[in-house]
Formats: structure tokens, sequence, C-alpha cells
């Protein structure tokens, strides 16, 4: 019996490129990954082709290019790239074109990557937190989740899935335990002593995969998918155990997370501030249970940790 397709958005990435893998780790599955790439010349997209991935080019900023890529599949997930761009309004334009382009292909099943709407939470006019570029509380999160409506509305058979921090961050993303005055490492989070769901980027992709397999009883629910739901002080102790160094954590508030100048600086201060005051629900979208019966490879941080320490770039001080 032939394959059937899911064609992968952002295979060469981090969430994607758990899909794509995790297909092409089950030969028997019964499934096979079409990488949706902007450059098929690309390394990753190479090495993708070598493990035996179909690789078709499209971009999320041509709609007709994604038609012609999923077509024939019957699968589709859908990443956006807020982090490219730092638009929510060009993510929204990317939601909608892999949106009506899952729809003109006639895709079976469709998995929207998304996130929280933090408007609906905290409304625009609530001075907790600044509004940001006009309309928006926490814009890479308000542009997922208010896209979430667009799959509703083409009637797609989508499953929405809602993913957590990465564990990644502390590699790429510069928010590694850096030394303080005092020389000691230390994790800087405006967590107070709240718990933030957090997750190993490829265990995203996993789950997907799970889901896809899973089929017809998902669609239309939302699934949240977390490896662990950590305080500031545990992820800080896990560090400490996993780089043999004291870490401690450094609790600073949202807004002088937001005063750090970076780009992205003022968004990521309120989704810290919407995490820590929401930890609550965010955590319990997030079921640790229903993950793992989801994905039983999930991993845990310490297990991530275990694997990751060496790449995480740490200065230590001390
Ligand atoms: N960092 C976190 O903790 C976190 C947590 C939850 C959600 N997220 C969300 O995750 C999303 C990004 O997903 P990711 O981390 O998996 O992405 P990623 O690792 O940055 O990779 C995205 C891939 O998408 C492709 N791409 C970029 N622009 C494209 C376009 N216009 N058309 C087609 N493909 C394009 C690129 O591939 P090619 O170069 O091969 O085309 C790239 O390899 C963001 O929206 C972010 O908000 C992040």
């Amino acid at each position: 019996m032939s394959k059937k397709v899911i064609a992968v958005v952002g295979a060469t990435g981090a969430q994607g490129g758990g899909l794509a893998r995790a297909i092409l780790a089950d030969p028997n599955g019964g499934y096979s990954a079409r990488v949706i790439t902007r450059s098929r010349g690309s390394e990753k997209a190479r090495a993708l082709a070598e493990a035996g991935a179909e690789v078709v080019e499209a971009d999320a900023h041509d709609e007709a290019s994604l038609v012609r890529a999923f077509e024939g599949a019957h699968g589709v997930f859908c990443v956006t790239f807020f982090w490219n761009h730092f638009s929510p309004e060009k993510e929204k334009a990317e939601a909608t074109a892999m949106a009506r382009a899952a729809r003109a292909a006639g895709a079976a099943h469709v998995i929207w990557s998304t996130l929280e709407d933090s408007r609906r939470f905290i409304p625009l006019d609530d001075d907790r937190m600044p509004t940001l570029m006009g309309e928006y509380k926490v814009p890479h999160f308000d542009a997922k989740g208010e896209s979430d409506q667009l799959f509703r509305d083409l009637g797609l058979p989508t499953t929405f899935l809602l993913t957590s921090f990465y564990w990644e961050n502390f590699i790429y993303f510069g928010m590694a335990p850096k030394p303080g005055p005092d020389g000691v490492l230390a994790l800087t989070m405006p967590m107070g002593d709240r718990k933030l769901p957090s997750i190993a980027a490829e265990d995203i992709g996993r789950s997907a995969y799970a889901i896809f397999k899973r089929g017809q009883s998902t669609m239309g629910q939302t699934i949240g998918v977390a490896g662990a739901h950590l305080t500031g002080h545990e992820m800080a102790e896990a560090f400490s155990r996993a780089l043999g160094l004291p870490v401690k954590y450094n609790a600073i508030e949202p807004a002088v997370f937001r005063s750090f100048g970076f780009p992205g600086a003022d968004d990521l201060g309120n989704m810290f501030q919407f995490n820590r005051d929401f930890s609550e629900q965010f955590c319990a979208a997030r079921d640790l249970t229903r993950a793992r019966e989801l994905y039983p490879g999930m991993q845990t941080f310490d297990g991530w940790l275990a694997e990751n320490a060496g790449r995480i770039p740490i200065d230590a001080g001390v």
C-alpha cells in the first residue's frame, strides 16, 4: 500500500524537523515525509533528502507555491516564522496562506502549531502590561492564537497543537545562565516562583507525528505538549546538577526584562509575564500525563540536559 504523504512546513527547522525525522525513523509507519523548504540545496534540506524525504520548494509568502507543495498530501503540518521578521501581520499572512493552500490541496488532516491569544486573558485596555504594536499584548502568541479561527472558518480538519518554551532557547536564543556580579551563574527569567511549561523542540515534532497517527479522533481538538512544568528555581537546580556548577535563579520583574533592549525583548517580557500570571491555566493546557501518553518518549529537562549540557554556551565565572 502506498504511504500517506505528510507535507511538513518548517522541516529544516526545529518543530518541523522533529516531525520529518520522526516520520523517517518509522519506515513501516505508513507515512512519508515531504519536506517544504525555500531552498532544496541547503545543507539541512539535502540531509533530509539523503535520509529518504521528498523535498519540495515553497515559500509561506507565496500561496500558489504552497498549494503545489501540499498537492496530494494526506497531512499538512503548519508552523509560522515570527522570529524571522518580528511581524504579527506577516505571521498571520503566513498562517492564512498555509490554511488556504491546505484547503485548496484537499488535505485530510492539518496540524496548526499555535499558542494562546493572550488578549483573551489580558484585554488591550488592561495596563498590567504594555500594549505592543498597537493591538497586541504578546505579538508572537496573539498572531498565532488569532489565526486559529482561520483554520476553523475554512472548515479544515485541524488539530491545534499548543507548543511550549523550547529548552533549545538555552543554546540558541541567548537564555543560558550567565555569571552575575558575584561570578555565580544565574538563570535570569521573570517568572517569579511560578511554573513554566517547557519542552525539547524535537519532541514537539514527535508529538505531531503521534497526532497524525491518531488521526480523526484528534481533529478539532486543542492538544498541549510539554516535557516539564518547572519554576526558575527548579530549572537552576537542574542546570547545577548537569553542569556540576552552582547555578542560581535570578527572578527579575517582567518590566526589567522588557527594558533589556534586544529585538523582541518587549514581546518576550510580556510573554513571561503572561506565562507567570496565568501559570496554572498555561500548565493545565499542557498536561504532562496526557502529553506523555501521546508521545511516551517525551524527554524530561534532566534527561535533555544530560544530552545537551555541553552545547549550552556557558561562560562559567566560577
Ligand atoms: N523558541 C521557542 O521557545 C518557541 C516555543 C513555541 C513556539 N515557537 C514558535 O515556533 C515558530 C518557529 O518554529 P521553529 O522554531 O520550528 O522554526 P525554525 O527552527 O526557526 O525553522 C523554521 C524553518 O522554516 C523555514 N522558513 C522560514 N521562513 C519561511 C518561509 N517564508 N516559507 C517557507 N519556509 C520558511 C526555514 O527553512 P528554509 O530556510 O529551509 O526555507 C526554517 O528552517 C515561531 O513562530 C515561534 O514563535 C517558539
